[in-house]
């Protein structure tokens, strides 16, 4: 029961941190994505500056909220509160998931790296609208483990950007790699990890719940 606290504790120091990282240095320190962008030079799909930061700001907010609703929905504590509150919010994450996934599908014939790169996002939305999807099928079929089960898988996903610059980051500047090619592992790196790291924490919640108090 304290693991089980704790790695919710965890959880949420993380999600916070990152909400509000995501938030400054998108709307404020660099509302122009000029750091980005910037490696997107020799790419052959020619960028609408305006239209695709719009969509950029959309994909963020939405990022946010799903971030922070399926944190709140993991709260022992709040969903045996109000399962009203719990049902609500959500929705509010599976409409912000779309939402990110709909701004993603924009976004993604620009990415850098070209088309690997785009097919590699593609993928993530992909993979990311059906787990969701089966999250949301598990309950309406009062599958009350399986749900929460295919909603760690899916919540994974929300730390697609974080894991995305984490890997780029080794990659570029730890060992020396050139950005692109960083980046584009880091894209692939990134569905590998977070298909695999829900599977380590649905095991560990079996075991604390399974194991004698
Ligand atoms: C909390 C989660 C997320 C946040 C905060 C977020 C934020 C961002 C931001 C700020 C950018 C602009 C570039 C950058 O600085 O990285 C971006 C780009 C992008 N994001 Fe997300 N994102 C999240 C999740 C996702 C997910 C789950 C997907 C796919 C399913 C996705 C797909 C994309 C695509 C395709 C781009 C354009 C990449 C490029 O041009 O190379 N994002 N995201």
């Amino acid at each position: 029961m304290k693991k089980r606290g704790t790695l919710y504790g965890w959880l949420a120091c993380v999600s916070i941190f990152f909400i509000v990282y995501a938030l400054v240095k998108n709307y404020w320190i660099d509302p122009e994505a000029s750091s980005f962008l910037s490696h997107k030079t020799g790419s052959k799909r020619e960028l609408h500056l305006p239209i695709w930061l719009n969509v950029m700001y959309v994909h963020v907010a939405f990022a946010c909220l799903a971030m922070e609703s399926g944190l709140l929905n993991f709260s022992n504590r709040i969903f045996e509160k109000s399962r009203r509150f719990h049902r609500i919010n959500g929705y509010v994450y599976i409409v912000s998931v779309a939402l990110v996934v709909l701004t993603s599908g924009y976004m993604a014939p620009y990415a850098t790296g070209g088309k690997i790169g785009s097919i590699g996002f593609n993928a993530l939305n992909i993979i990311w609208l059906f787990i969701t999807i089966t999250a949301l099928i598990q309950i309406k079929q009062k599958r009350m483990v399986q749900h929460r089960n295919w909603m760690i898988r899916s919540y994974a996903f929300c730390f697609t950007n974080m894991l995305i610059h984490l890997i780029t980051s080794l990659f570029h500047l730890g060992f020396g790699l050139a950005y692109v090619t960083s980046y584009t592992v880091s894209i692939y790196g990134s569905i590998a990890l977070l298909l695999v790291i829900p599977e380590f924490i649905i095991r560990m919640n079996f075991k604390s719940r399974t194991a004698p108090e």
